[in-house]
C-alpha cells in the first residue's frame, strides 16, 4: 500500500457510475490496492478492500446477496459496513460474536464516476471541474485506456503542445508549424477551480481540433492542473462557449495507470459513439510514446531530462508536484 500521503488522501475516479449496478461487484485497483465495488439495494456504492478477512480470497469473486456480499470461499456473508454476519459452517454463532470486518474505504460519485480514496479525505472533495455543471454543454464519457506508464506522465503529457504537430499530425497540428507561440504560465487560487497551476493564451493552429471541426482552425487553450493527476483543458472560440475536457487519472500502480476522460462539448450535433472514437485516436497516438517514457516514473531531479523555454508548463507542474510533495509515480532525490 502506498504511503504517499498527497494520493492516498485524495480522490480518485475508479469507475463510470453507470457501470456499478445493483447486484454485482466490480473489482479495481487503486495505489497498489486492491478494491471491491459494488450497489446497494438503495442505490448507494461501497468500495471495499477486495481481500475477505478470512482466508485472503478477493470479494469481488463473491456474490452481492440480499444488501450483504458473500464471500466465494466459504460463503462469509459481510453487511453493507463490511462487518461478518453469518457464518454458513458455524450457522448457530450469534451475529454479534463475529468479529470478522472487511477494510472499507470512502466513496462517492461525483461528474458520472465514482470516485474513491482509500486514506482520510480532505473535505474539499473530487477535483473541481466547473464546465461539467453548464447545462449548455454536452457531456462524454471517454476510455478508460490502460497505459504502462505513470500518473504524472500522462498528465505531463496532456499539458504538451510541441507534440501535437508530430504525435497529432493532420489532427493536432501539421509539422509545417510545429513553433510553439509564446504562453503564460502562473499559479491561480479561484473558487471555481480551487488552486494550481496553469498555462494561459496558448494557441495552437490545429487542422481538425475536434470531431466538430469542419476545417483548420486557431485554438485558443487554457490548461489547469487542479491536483495532482487531475488537469483540465478548455477551449475558448471566439464569440462561443467554453469547451472543456478533464483528464482523470486513476493510478493503479506507480507505474501503470487507467485514464478517464470526460469531454463537456458544445457539440450537439455528432453522436456519442463518434464523439469517444475521436478521442480515442488522439488517445490511442499518444499511448506508444508514455509507453516507452524512461524511466517510467516522472523525474523531479534537477537536470534528469533536458527542457526548453516552451517546456514551461511541464516544468511548472513539476515544481508544484514537488511543493505538493508527491512520491507516487515521480522520481525525486528527497
Ligand atoms: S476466505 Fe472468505 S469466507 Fe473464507
Ligand atoms: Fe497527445
Amino acid at each position: 500500500m502506498t504511503t504517499d500521503p498527497v494520493l492516498f488522501n485524495d480522490w480518485h475516479p475508479v469507475a463510470q457510475s453507470t457501470r456499478i449496478v445493483a447486484g454485482a461487484i466490480t473489482a479495481t485497483d487503486l495505489l497498489d490496492t486492491r478494491i471491491a465495488l459494488w450497489r446497494d439495494g438503495a442505490g448507494n456504492v461501497h468500495a471495499w478492500e477486495d481481500r475477505c478477512p478470512h482466508r485472503g480470497t478477493r470479494l469481488s469473486m463473491g456474490a452481492v446477496d440480499n444488501d450483504t456480499l458473500r464471500c466465494a470461499y466459504h460463503g462469509w456473508r459481510f453487511d453493507g459496513e463490511g462487518r461478518c454476519r453469518h457464518i454458513p459452517a458455524l450457522p448457530a454463532l450469534e451475529p454479534d460474536r463475529l468479529k470478522a470486518r472487511v477494510g472499507t474505504f470512502h466513496a462517492l460519485e461525483k461528474y458520472g464516476m465514482v470516485w474513491v480514496c482509500i486514506g482520510s479525505p480532505s473535505e474539499s472533495g473530487p477535483p473541481r471541474f466547473p464546465e461539467f455543471a453548464d447545462e449548455r454543454l454536452r457531456k462524454v464519457w471517454c476510455g478508460p485506456y490502460e497505459v504502462q506508464g505513470s500518473g504524472p506522465r500522462i498528465v505531463e503529457n496532456f499539458l504538451d503542445m510541441a507534440h501535437f504537430a508530430f504525435v497529432h499530425d493532420g489532427i493536432l497540428g501539421v509539422p509545417e508549424q510545429a513553433a510553439i507561440a509564446d504562453y503564460t504560465v502562473e499559479t491561480f487560487d479561484d473558487a471555481d477551480y480551487g488552486s494550481g497551476v496553469w498555462a494561459k493564451q496558448c494557441r495552437a493552429w490545429q487542422p481538425q481540433a475536434s470531431k466538430a471541426a469542419t476545417g483548420g482552425s486557431d485554438i485558443d487553450y487554457t490548461y489547469r492542473v487542479v491536483r495532482p493527476l487531475t488537469a483540465i483543458l478548455t477551449k475558448h472560440p471566439p464569440g462561443g462557449i467554453v469547451e472543456a475536457i478533464a483528464l482523470l487519472p486513476q493510478p493503479l500502480t506507480e507505474t501503470s495507470t487507467r485514464v478517464w476522460i470526460i469531454m463537456a462539448l458544445d457539440d450537439f450535433t455528432s453522436d456519442d459513439d463518434a464523439l469517444r472514437a475521436f478521442q480515442d485516436t488522439i488517445f490511442l497516438q499518444d499511448l506508444p510514446i508514455l509507453e516507452s517514457q524512461s524511466p517510467a516514473r516522472l523525474p523531479l531531479l534537477p537536470g534528469a531530462e533536458v527542457s526548453v523555454a516552451c517546456d514551461r508548463m511541464s516544468l511548472a507542474y513539476r515544481g508544484y508536484l514537488k511543493r505538493q510533495n508527491l512520491r507516487y509515480g515521480v522520481l525525486r532525490d528527497d
